[in-house]
């Protein structure tokens, strides 16, 4: 999946160690850290590069795993670096902030390393970068291996207390937040349509033998508004509950005569995880 992300350009390099311990982490996140970083390796080369991904076990000592944040002992290291464009020091403390994009308006949505950061956070461990103007990056994370004694966690509900297939289908013209919201969501066990515009939901709700349990839009879109598609939708479905996910205020809602029954808001920044939360609620609301 990196080979096809990266394109012909840039040289996959994997060192992976042999025999690490297990981590406590969800799959569909750690995939999602690393497409992240692999997309962002790309983003710094366009003229093609080396993107190196490394694992090996390694044991925290006690200083190092309080400077880090993480459980001493037992540890797996994952190190993704590549040989891109790199960054100055005022970049990279700034990074991992919602949000925070050098790309030029449409290419970033500054989301992917704050996810990245949510994740490996959530996950027990830790993550530093390292870079340097012009002589690429270097992305270190430390999870702290699972503890054998340790009762494992229940995988996270995917199937809720209705049948956890509900289909979601989202509006989002930004492809990068739009991928993010949609993995999130999947991984939450939703079924998700992906619309990158307001037209292209609309015909989508037209086909009667399409099931769509929630709808959750973006506000502001190219051409047809966010609005303006849901009321469309609502016609053709009106018991549908909708979500808008939007840096607007309320009121742009309003003057759309949208505040009607079933209809919420989510106000940027919008975590993934008050994302799903909401769209859960919404999808069990409904179903009963
Ligand atoms: N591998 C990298 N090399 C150079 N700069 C990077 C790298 N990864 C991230 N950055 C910087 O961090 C910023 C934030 O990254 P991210 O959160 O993924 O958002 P986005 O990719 O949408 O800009 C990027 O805009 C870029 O300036
Ligand atoms: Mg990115």
């Amino acid at each position: 999946m990196l080979r096809r992300m990266i394109g012909n350009d840039v040289l996959l390099q994997l060192e992976l160690g042999e025999g690490l311990p297990p981590v406590c982490a969800d799959v569909g996140q750690l995939t999602q850290v690393f497409m992240n970083l692999a997309v962002n390796a790309r983003d710094a080369m366009p003229l093609g590069g080396t993107l190196g991904i490394e694992t090996s076990r390694l044991t925290l000592p006690p200083d190092d795993a309080k400077r880090l944040e993480v459980q001493a002992g037992d540890a797996v290291r994952i190190v993704v670096w590549d040989t891109g464009a790199g960054m100055d020091a005022v970049t990279m403390h700034r990074i991992f902030e919602p949000f925070f994009t050098t790309k030029e308006v449409g290419k970033g949505s500054g989301l992917g390393l704050a996810t990245v950061y949510g994740i490996i956070k959530q996950s027990g461990g830790a993550i530093v970068v390292e870079s340097q103007p012009g002589e690429g990056a270097r992305f270190a994370i430390t999870i702290p291996a699972a503890d054998a004694k340790v009762d494992w966690p229940q995988p996270p509900a995917a199937v809720g207390s209705s049948t956890g297939a509900e289909s979601i289908l989202l509006i989002e013209d930004d492809h990068d937040v739009r991928n993010v919201t949609a993995r999130a969501l999947r991984a939450s066990g939703f079924t998700v349509i992906e619309c990158p515009s307001g037209e292209d939901a609309i015909a989508r709700a037209l086909d009667p033998t399409l099931h769509v349990d929630v709808l959750v839009s973006d506000v502001a879109l190219p051409g047809m508004s966010g609005p303006a598609a849901v009321q469309r939708i609502l016609q053709m479905r009106p018991s549908l509950p909708v979500l808008f996910v939007s840096g607007y205020p309320r009121n742009e809602l309003d003057r759309h005569g949208l505040t009607g029954s079933d209809v919420h808001f989510l106000e940027k920044p919008v975590s993934l995880s008050e994302l799903t939360d909401a769209v859960r609620r919404l999808a069990d609301h409904g179903s009963h």
